[in-house]
């Protein structure tokens, strides 16, 4: 009697669900905007037009996956697109000039004590403090010679007791002094002196820049372009001062004139390997034109975002990235940092400079290529140049700045130069990397393929999803109750959920 009021309920069960589950089906078919199931359930239809348009429906839907699969993949590869655009302004910051002699040591100033120590850094003497001879041959014709051979005699010479040797002392007071090198300063039409400029070290010895911005100078601007509106210098680059070279080593330079470098204030300069030379007797022209220069980080662009991690420099740039990465391999291979290296430790006397750190940091420079690697930054800038140039003096000027200076002709043609730098226009170009596809982008895209291949939108897969999820607990539950597996009723579940969660908060309750 139970048993067979159960199985009657079972099958009153099973005709509810059955009819449910059909009847939710054909409501979803008629009402759904996947436009093409209408017409494969159609009663209507005859079974060639059904076959076509189940067909269809799945022509459309494999282009529509494939196609969205290739738009995923795209957003997946971080396409990037580089933008390049001009942009005006009614001011610009010009930018940190920093020049350097080519010349390390001025002869005139060198001191028995100087050549006794540094002799042998500049080729002239032996590191057991004789004289190199064939150098010394090598001076005949010099202008410097009567003195230097004075200064060579160390015969009845023996270092002062309290001498210290400081390569620091000794490049800065040696190297080009600018009072005597700066004839004539002019920044847009004004007058500036050498107190104009802020002296650095680099490769080259003592070097002078302008608009440093440090010393808590204000930064200077430019309101126009065109060559008045710039920096003009006048050099005198005192070749007679130069040392001799006395033979062939990597570290002889031939030239003479100054080597320059434009560069933005947050950068150190980096003169020995960016900057451009100018030459004595001619007029230099430089016209900058500012370059902004924006990267994305990975996976866009392979930048580098973080910030310094360093000791010495706060921002990040190539330049300081490189210095740093020098100074350590410095410290590393010859326990001591040359004269322009930032830092602390301890400077590297003349025979070291020698014998360790002008070598090693050559093999570094020209020869190893996995020590210094330095990523680019993500926002850089840069300064676009044109040189151009005319002689100077001309015929009809030589007497008169040779009068001017109280020097010869001669000297006046070969040690004067003239530089100028200024900003061909008031504006910069910008040259941005930009993210070419993005999540917003992606979505429209599948969006866009869904209304065109089956015409869907999200809340139509809403609504399969809620057509899929209504019918499957349906079966579900109906097959399980089949299979004479106990599930509760709607009902009771819920209320034995409930229970629980009334025991559990007066278990906790009862804890607290
Ligand atoms: C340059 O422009 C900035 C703002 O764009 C302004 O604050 C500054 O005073 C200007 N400098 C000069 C010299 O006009
Ligand atoms: C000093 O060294 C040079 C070469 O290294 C050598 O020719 C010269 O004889 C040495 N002089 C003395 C006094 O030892
Ligand atoms: C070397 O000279 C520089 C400047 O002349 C000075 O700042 C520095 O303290 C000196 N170093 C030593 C070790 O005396
Ligand atoms: C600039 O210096 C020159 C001499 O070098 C002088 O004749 C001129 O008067 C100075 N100009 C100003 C504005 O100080
Ligand atoms: C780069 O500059 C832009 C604006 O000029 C700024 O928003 C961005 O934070 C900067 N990025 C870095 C890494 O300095
Ligand atoms: C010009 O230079 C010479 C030495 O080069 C010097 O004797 C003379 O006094 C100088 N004349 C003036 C006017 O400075």
């Amino acid at each position: 009697m139970d048993d067979a009021k159960r199985r009657s309920s079972r099958q009153r069960l099973k005709m509810t669900l059955t009819h449910s589950a059909k009847d939710t089906t054909t409501a979803f078919i008629l009402r759904t905007k996947v436009h093409g199931l209408k017409h494969v359930f159609s009663p209507y239809k005859s079974k060639t037009q059904r076959l076509f348009w189940l067909l269809a429906i799945f022509v459309c839907l494999g282009l529509l996956f494939t196609w969205s699969w290739n738009r995923i993949l795209y957003l997946l590869s971080y396409p990037a697109v580089t933008k390049i655009y001009m942009v005006w302004s009614h001011n610009m910051t010009f930018p940190a000039v920093t020049f350097c002699n080519q010349n390390l040591l001025r002869m005139s100033s060198l001191t028995k004590a100087d050549l006794y120590h540094s002799g042998y850094w500049m080729d002239i003497m032996h590191l057991n403090h004789t004289v190199n001879r064939q150098s010394v041959s090598m001076l005949k014709l010099s202008r410097h010679r009567e003195r230097m051979l004075n200064l060579l005699d160390f015969s009845h010479y023996s270092p002062p007791p309290d001498y210290q040797l400081n390569t620091t002392e000794m490049i800065d007071r040696l190297g080009h002094q600018l009072e005597d090198m700066l004839l004539d300063c002019r920044f847009r039409g004004e007058n500036c002196t050498y107190k104009n400029f802020t002296p650095i070290y680099t490769r080259y010895g003592k070097c002078y820049t302008f608009n440093s911005g440090l010393d808590g100078n204000p930064l200077l601007t430019t309101l126009k372009g065109g060559t008045g509106n710039g920096l003009e210098i006048m050099l005198d680059i005192q070749q007679d001062e130069y040392l001799p070279v006395w033979g062939d080593t990597d570290e002889t330079s031939y030239e003479a004139g100054i080597k320059v470098q434009i560069h933005s204030q947050d950068e150190p300069p980096f003169i020995d390997q960016l900057g451009f030379g100018v030459a004595p007797g001619f007029q230099t022209f430089v016209s900058c034109q500012q370059q902004l220069l924006q990267y994305l980080p990975p996976p866009w662009g392979d930048c580098r975002s973080e910030p310094m991690d360093s000791e010495y420099f706060s921002t990040y740039s190539i330049t300081a990235c490189r210095i740093d990465c020098e100074t350590r391999y410095l410290l590393e291979n010859c326990n001591c940092r040359m004269v322009h290296m930032p830092g602390t430790s301890t400077v590297c006397t003349p025979e070291q400079y020698k014998d360790c750190a002008d070598p090693a940091l050559d093999f570094l420079v020209e020869k190893d290529n996995d020590y210094c690697v330095c990523e680019t930054p993500c926002n850089m800038t840069r300064y676009g140049k044109e040189l151009s140039m005319v002689k100077i003096p001309s015929k009809a000027s030589a007497k008169y700045l040779a009068k001017k200076f109280n020097k010869t002709e001669q000297y006046i043609a070969d040690n004067i130069l003239v530089l100028d730098i200024f900003f061909e226009a008031l504006n910069y170009e910008k040259i941005e990397q930009k993210k070419a596809y993005e999540v917003a982008g992606l979505l429209g895209d599948i969006g866009g393929q869904m209304g065109l291949f089956i015409g869907a939108s999200v809340l139509t897969i809403l609504e399969i999803f809620d057509y899929f999820v209504i019918h499957h607990y349906c079966i579900i539950s109906y097959h399980s109750r089949q299979n004479h597996v106990p599930i509760p009723s709607m009902h009771q579940d819920i209320t034995d959920h409930t229970l629980e969660y009334t025991d559990f908060r007066i278990d906790k309750v009862k804890l607290v």
